[in-house]
């Protein structure tokens, strides 16, 4: 076996199913998960259609092996939306590629970028590759670096910044060994936007130190301000960067379309990672089924849905997060559908007890982080991911405030 797998941490859902072991929640409520960052607002029918078409259609979308590039079709569907949203001229040729859900692509940019040999090639000096990654953080990054050879380094998110990383305290000894850097901007779980000077502070370190960055924007369709999140690619534009050199976006249709099971989107950026990256999609056989490419076609090509959709969770926070914020540290976050909320006492005590007492699920914060110089900037904090429809997050929400009114009488 790879040993690189005995590294690997659990996933924060199977830490909580252990939180939970013999836990008897109380049956006079109904369930109610706040847990699980998933989707649930219905699938477009139109979608749906799209892809049925596709798989009945004679010839069938089904009966030949797609190319891992995509139909030009797909990619000139990215392009015109990239157009659209970012004001951005992409090359579809050159400077797109789909992907099977932005998970799988995070993990399989890091097996393309960083080199193993780095440390195998230095022999009893070895110097093993960074991967730098924001903390809270996804937990794929995590993966995807120590599967790759590479050693994550967690850079945490400051409260008292809106959730910005301190790039700063990164020594340049660590820069040096990057390789890699994921950015997850809008946040999960902070739902925090990266502004434009953070990233050009970015870039011009991978400039200086030569690493890619990863930047992770599959909750950016899902805002609460007016102006919609700062893209990546959008930024380096700004800064007169249209090469968008070593930098890698990931677009999702996942929450933007409430197609989570569909597995579909799509990377952008550096023609040059590009044609690694195809090259490395290649060999793991990553091609995007036919009839998913054709689905989504048509859900790029329409943003009403994703107006609705963005409504519905505008309406749902709105009404969610004062009754939160009347008994927790807890505010509007700038995007994403999480509630990242400040509990002053043991996250996963909360968690437990919560469960118990009300039938609410919350995710303890220091799980969806790592303990990294000194702190775990997730420890006394819980993420609340209200996907579920808006009356059932504000039951939630009801339960809570009623929970710490009472632990705290
Ligand atoms: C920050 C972040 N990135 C990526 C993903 C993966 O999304 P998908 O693979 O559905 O595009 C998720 C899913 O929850 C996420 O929270």
């Amino acid at each position: 076996m790879n040993p690189l797998l005995d590294r690997l941490q659990p996933y924060p859902f199977e830490r909580l199913r252990q939180l939970f072991a013999g836990v008897c929640a109380n049956p006079a409520y109904r369930p109610i998960s706040l847990g699980i960052g998933e989707p649930k607002h219905p699938t477009p029918a139109f979608i749906a259609q799209a892809l049925n078409q596709s798989a009945t259609r004679v010839p069938s979308g089904l009966s030949g092996y797609p190319a891992t590039a995509g139909e030009s079709a797909l990619r000139a569907a990215f392009t015109v939306w990239l157009k659209s949203r970012y004001k951005l001229e992409l090359d579809p040729a050159t400077q797109v590629l789909p992907v099977n859900g932005s998970r799988e692509a995070l993990f399989a940019l890091a097996q393309t970028v960083v080199d193993p040999g780095t440390a195998a090639r230095n022999g009893a000096n070895a110097i093993v590759p960074l991967v730098i990654c924001p903390n809270p953080f996804y937990q794929i990054y995590e993966g995807a670096a120590l599967l790759a050879g590479a050693q994550p380094w967690f850079v945490a998110a400051d409260p008292a910044r809106n959730f910005a990383q301190d790039w700063d305290s990164v020594p340049d000894a660590v820069w040096a060994r990057t390789q890699l850097l994921f950015v997850c901007s809008p946040g999960n779980p902070t739902g925090a936007v990266m502004p434009l000077t953070e990233w050009e502070k970015l870039f011009a370190l991978s400039d200086r130190y030569g690493f890619v960055i990863a930047s992770d924007e599959c909750y950016s369709e899902i805002y609460f301000r007016d102006e919609p999140p700062l893209g990546a690619l959008e930024a380096a534009a700004k800064l007169g960067r249209g090469d968008f050199r070593n930098l890698m976006s990931f677009t999702s249709l996942s929450k933007r379309s409430n197609v989570p099971g569909m597995r579909s989107g799509f990377v952008a950026g550096d023609a040059r990672l590009i044609e690694h990256f195809l090259l490395y999609r290649t060999y793991h056989g990553s091609a995007m089924s036919p009839v998913v490419q054709a689905a989504s076609i048509a859900a790029w090509a329409d943003e009403d849905h994703v107006v609705a959709n963005r409504a519905l969770y505008r309406e749902k926070f709105a009404r969610v997060t004062p009754i939160l914020a009347s008994v927790m540290d807890v505010a509007l976050p700038d995007a994403g559908f999480y509630l990242w909320a400040n509990i002053d006492r043991s996250d996963t005590d909360f968690a437990r007890e919560l469960f118990a007492l009300y039938n609410v699920t919350v995710l303890p914060g220091s799980y969806l982080a790592r303990e990294a110089h000194g702190v775990n900037p997730g420890a006394q904090r819980i993420r609340m991911a209200l996907v579920a429809e808006s009356a059932e997050c504000e039951e939630a929400a009801q339960r809570i405030v009623q929970f710490v009114k009472t632990r705290t009488s």
